[in-house]
């Protein structure tokens, strides 16, 4: 198995000496820290969710197979590859710990995660996701200074590009048959923007605070206020041209008008997830 998933992998973690990790300079910025603690929580948890992912698309052997031999294995490794990088700064966190915490409450919404109605408008929700990853690990790249992270965070965003491209691909193949309008695929997109703005990342955040800062556990303003400095620090730093025109892709819309909707857009968008 282990040698399968060598294979395919397009990088591996193995092969990143984290020993030049500069370590002053990575733990000096506690709440980049925290942000990437809470992001290894969640793509460390992706095997929860591309089961039943992989089950909603078994009929289609090509989806299945790239779900389970490329994209499962990617995102795992993304999750092995932020622990390995948090085990080197915080040698005392239990991330075990907090993993385990995570998904003890992370696995009941997974459980009951609906998915889109029809096939191509489930790949406009996973268009979404991967969005959000690209862009956020493009943020967190340009905005570290320290030479580990960046190579890291930079394979991480090219193999998270890709997965965009994939479902796109995919979502217009399901669409050809389908013929979705583009009000449903609209409403696909801004459901699964808004539930990504919610959900995840504040569990794992949570999650990621009660193991490094368990005398806090009750003290709820504190756990509040660093969630929300947490949250600030990418959304200053996440590109919304970049989140907006991925965003808009699933939509097909001509050129022109794509243009003259894409600064309203960015205005709305910017309102939205960054207030
Ligand atoms: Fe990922
Ligand atoms: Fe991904």
């Amino acid at each position: 198995m282990e040698a399968d998933t060598q294979t395919i992998l397009s990088w591996r973690i193995e092969d990143i000496d984290l020993s030049q990790i500069v370590r002053l300079r990575a733990a000096v910025n506690e709440d980049l820290l925290l942000l990437l603690c809470a992001a290894s929580f969640i793509e460390s948890g992706s095997d929860l969710y591309t089961s039943n992912l992989s089950a909603f698309f078994e009929s289609d052997p090509e989806v299945f197979g790239w779900l389970n031999q490329h994209w499962e294995n990617e995102e795992l490794q993304h999750g092995r590859a932020l622990k390995a990088y948090i085990n080197n700064v915080w040698p005392d966190f239990d991330w075990g710990l907090g993993f385990k915490n995570f998904l003890d409450e992370y696995s009941k919404i997974c459980s009951l995660e609906a998915f889109e109605k029809t096939w191509a408008l489930e790949m406009v929700a996973r268009c979404v996701v991967e969005t959000g990853t690209a862009t956020l690990y493009r943020a967190i790249n340009e905005y570290s200074d320290e030479p580990v992270l960046k190579t890291i965070t930079d394979n991480i965003r090219n193999d998270e590009v890709r997965h965009y491209k994939y479902f796109l691909k995919f979502f217009k193949k399901y669409n050809q048959i389908e013929g979705n309008s583009r009000f449903s695929v609209l409403s696909a997109l801004i459901r699964r923007a808004m539930e990504i703005k919610n959900e995840d990342s504040e569990i794992a955040l949570r999650h990621v605070f009660l193991v490094r800062y368990p005398a806090q556990v009750y003290n709820k303003t504190y756990m509040r206020e660093k969630i929300a400095r947490v949250n600030k620090l990418m959304r200053t730093h996440i590109s919304i041209d970049m989140c907006v025109k991925m965003l808009l892709k699933p939509l097909d819309l001509p050129s022109n008008i794509q243009t003259v909707l894409q600064y309203p857009l960015v205005k709305i968008a910017r309102h939205i997830f960054f207030r």
